[in-house]
């Protein structure tokens, strides 16, 4: 019984060691697997046609678009640091609302980027306006 008690702190201690390690694991995967192709591993984008995640005024001031970017994507010009984008960016539907706030959380805090952490009930609020524009399955 002491024995079980000692391993289950212990399993919760390294839970949370991991956690301090990596805290937005798998917003780091999931950026890679969906968003790198283009904003680049770095979150630098493509000159003129890929705008930045790293240093982005636009996460900056306009956090509240970034949920319905990821999932229902974006078309028309948008202006990021003072450069113009004209390239649609197609949405990513599949993405739960979980991982689209992990993956906000890794790229606020990536980078040399220290923009404040998301929580699921704010993205949420914020998906509501793409609602009906995209459903997720
Ligand atoms: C196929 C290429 C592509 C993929 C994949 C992609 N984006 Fe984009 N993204 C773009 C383009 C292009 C724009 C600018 C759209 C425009 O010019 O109208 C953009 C704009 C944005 C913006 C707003 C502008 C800025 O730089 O802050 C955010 C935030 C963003 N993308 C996040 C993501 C995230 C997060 C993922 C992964 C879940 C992702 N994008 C996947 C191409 C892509």
């Amino acid at each position: 019984m002491k024995n079980k008690a000692f391993f289950g702190c212990f399993a919760i201690a390294l839970l949370f060691w991991a956690c301090d390690q990596y805290p937005y694991e798998q917003g780091k995967i999931l950026y890679t697997n969906f968003c790198e192709n283009c904003h680049m591993a770095d979150g630098t984008g493509l000159k003129g046609l890929i705008p930045p995640l790293a240093g982005a005024d636009f996460l900056k001031n306009s956090p509240e678009g970034v949920p319905c970017i990821i999932r229902g994507g974006y078309k028309g010009e948008m202006t990021v640091n003072g450069v113009v984008y004209d390239t649609e960016m197609a949405g990513i539907a599949k993405l739960s609302d979980f991982e689209i706030t992990n993956i906000i959380n890794y790229v606020h805090t990536s980078w040399g980027n220290d923009f404040p952490i998301v929580h699921l009930k704010q993205v949420q609020e914020w998906l509501k306006p793409c609602e009906n524009v995209i459903k997720p399955f």
